[in-house]
């Protein structure tokens, strides 16, 4: 939660600040702030609400200045206030923090401060940074930096500036991104690449407790015995385009659009790489008893997808966990259990937290994230990266998609190598895969029906999504992706468990979203269809619609051909658009639903 940037070179850094600061609005978005040095003292101007108030009040009072740090906030101690709002400056206006974390004993530390007559101006957490690094500050400020993060207990990524140092900006973290860019005119710190990919693509990851030092023309790194260190420059691959929204009028829609090229790149990135081995064809997973899967929101979805794909396909019974559960309940798991995290941005707090567990207990872990360089990336046995690209709007969509490509590879791979799978039927299967993207452009000119269907939508009480077995799985995630952007209620439902309670909240002015691609189950899931409609309901039925009639209470939207196991792929871009366009038609922040932010980095 929350996104930070800094910046220090030749051009004015208030712009610089504020653009960077849009790209990482998805992390927080309750309210912003920059500060900037400025004639011997640091300008601060913070503004609680979206991030255009902050605009508006620069515009109206420029402000300019070749270093500066800027926030944006997604509130966890303090409500969303200008006062809460970083930067944060010292009793003396000497030092200036932003933060991006959670300071867990910041009482007893600020408590500490306050005996010693040291005031306080706001109710938030980091504030206690800033006050620390006064009060410890004698003349060095890496030295006082220090000290201060010493006495930490949490998690931070910082930005700090201090007035002796009016050329510098320094960096530090742990358990939270940040990333240093470096380009032609200045250097830059970052929660995220998007903030920086305008104006670089050279990156370094800073590691925990290392701490960057940076000035116009220069970044270097210490560790925390300020011993210095030499870390590798990284190319990000991203395109700064593809950190824009072009000509759609949310990322939103452009990711769901951009799905048929991503799951083309991404099963390319596994599968078509000429004699180059990938990682999946290097893991052997004869060796494990278990296979856990663990992640948090749509990425707990896609893992939940992938127990039914691994079950069928490898005939292993696979566990899937919440990592906030998972974290907590003492897991029966060994060095005989192998254990995949699953993650868009490779900094979910509660997913790092579940692979540092699993691995302390001796699993083998391998994450599936978007982020290169993430935490989750980096700490993880192995890493196999989703070919996604930037994802933006904080309702997963594309990353979803990717990441159950990655792991039905992952799935035929384990099935060979357990001798379920014979070689013609991995070709099969996999012949199968390479159809998705192609499937998925199919279903996307679909759109306009799936507009006005939507349009349609927006006056439901209660919206139910049902499936059985993978069409439960991925009704899940469609009844996510419904809820988080339309702030409607909705819940999926396995068709089976209707009759055993939730069947009692079906009445008029209620709507089903039943999906069928599961041949074997089709008059199950048909006679669910039924009993609903028979009580008020209308429905929208996804997937094998062929027996069907559509009438004022059915209406359907039919899948391309696929083999049932990979059908979750096509489904879900019905459901991710139908999501969406509710959203549209009741005018809602679609890229940036309320109470929620991208990158869940606290508990
Ligand atoms: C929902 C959504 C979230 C994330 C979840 C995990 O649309 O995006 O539920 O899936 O917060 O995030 P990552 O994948 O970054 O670990």
């Amino acid at each position: 939660m929350c996104g930070i940037i800094g910046y220090v070179g030749n051009e004015n850094a208030v712009p610089i600040i504020v653009e960077g600061l849009k790209k990482l609005e998805y992390r927080g978005y309750d309210s912003a702030g920059l500060a900037v040095y400025a004639d011997g003292a640091f300008e601060v101007v913070k503004r609680k609400g979206r991030l255009s108030v902050l605009e508006k009040e620069i515009e109206q009072n420029p402000i300019s200045s070749f270093i500066g740090i800027g926030h944006t906030r997604w509130a966890t101690h303090g409500n969303p206030t200008d006062e809460n709002a970083h930067p944060h400056l010292g009793h003396q206006s000497k030092i200036a923090v932003v933060h991006n974390g959670i300071i867990e004993n910041y009482k007893q530390l600020s408590e500490k401060l306050t005996a010693k007559g040291i005031k306080f101006s706001s109710e938030t957490d980091s504030e206690v940074i800033a006050q620390l690094a006064e009060y410890y500050y004698k003349g060095d400020i890496m030295e006082t930096i220090i000290e201060v993060v010493n006495k930490l207990e949490g998690s931070y990524a910082l930005g700090i500036m201090c007035l002796d140092e009016p050329d510098t900006l320094i960096a530090i973290k742990k358990d939270n991104p940040l990333i240093i860019g470096v380009s032609e005119h200045g250097q830059f710190i970052a929660s995220d690449v998007p903030a920086v990919l305008k104006h670089t693509n050279k990156i370094y990851h800073l590691n925990d407790k290392e701490i960057a030092v940076l000035s116009e023309g220069a970044v270097q790194f210490y560790n925390i015995d300020k011993e210095p260190l030499q870390k590798p420059l990284e190319t990000i691959t991203w395109s700064s385009e593809s950190a824009e929204k072009g000509r759609y009028p949310h990322f939103m829609l452009k990711e769901i659009m951009e799905q048929p090229k991503v799951l083309s790149d991404t099963i390319n990135s596994v599968l078509n790489r000429g004699n180059n081995k990938t990682i999946i064809d290097n893991l052997d997973f004869s060796q494990f008893n278990k296979l856990v899967i663990t992640a948090c929101g749509s990425a707990y979805h896609a893992g939940v997808v992938a127990k039914n794909v691994f079950e069928q396909l490898c005939r292993i019974t696979v566990e899937v966990e919440l990592a906030s559960e998972f974290r907590y309940k003492d897991a029966v798991i060994d060095d005989k259990t192998f254990v995949v995290l699953v993650s868009q941005s490779g900094e979910t707090a509660d997913t790092i937290a579940a692979m540092r567990e699993a691995k302390s207990k001796g699993a083998v872990t391998l994450s599936i994230v978007n982020v290169v360089g993430s935490t989750i990336a980096k700490e993880a046995d192995f890493c196999i990266y989703t070919a996604a690209g930037p994802e933006i709007a904080v309702a997963s969509t594309k990353a979803f998609s990717t990441q159950l490509v990655l792991l039905y590879v992952l799935a035929i791979r384990f099935a060979v190598q357990l001798g379920k799978l014979s070689q013609g039927a991995e070709q099969q299967l996999i012949s199968e895969i390479k159809t998705i993207p192609g499937k998925a452009t199919d279903l996307l000119k679909q759109v306009d029906f799936i507009q006005k269907y939507a349009a349609t939508c927006v006056g439901y009480k209660n919206v139910f999504f049902i499936g059985r077995n993978i069409d439960y799985a991925i009704a899940l995630e469609g009844s996510l992706k419904l809820k988080e952007i339309s702030y409607m209620h909705s819940e999926a439902y396995a068709g089976g468990e209707l009759k055993h309670g939730t069947i009692a909240l079906i009445e008029e002015n209620t709507l089903v979203v039943a999906i069928s691609t599961c041949k074997r189950l089709y008059s199950k899931i048909m006679s669910n269809v039924r009993q609903v409609i028979s009580r008020g309901a209308k429905v929208l039925l996804i997937g094998d619609c062929s027996a069907s009639e559509p009438s004022d209470k059915l209406s359907y939207i039919s899948l391309p051909e696929i083999n049932e196991l990979f059908s979750p792929s096509l489904s879900v871009v019905v459901l991710q658009l139908f999501g969406y366009y509710v959203a549209a038609n009741k005018g809602l922040d679609i890229d940036k639903p309320r109470n929620l932010a991208k990158c869940v980095t606290v508990e």
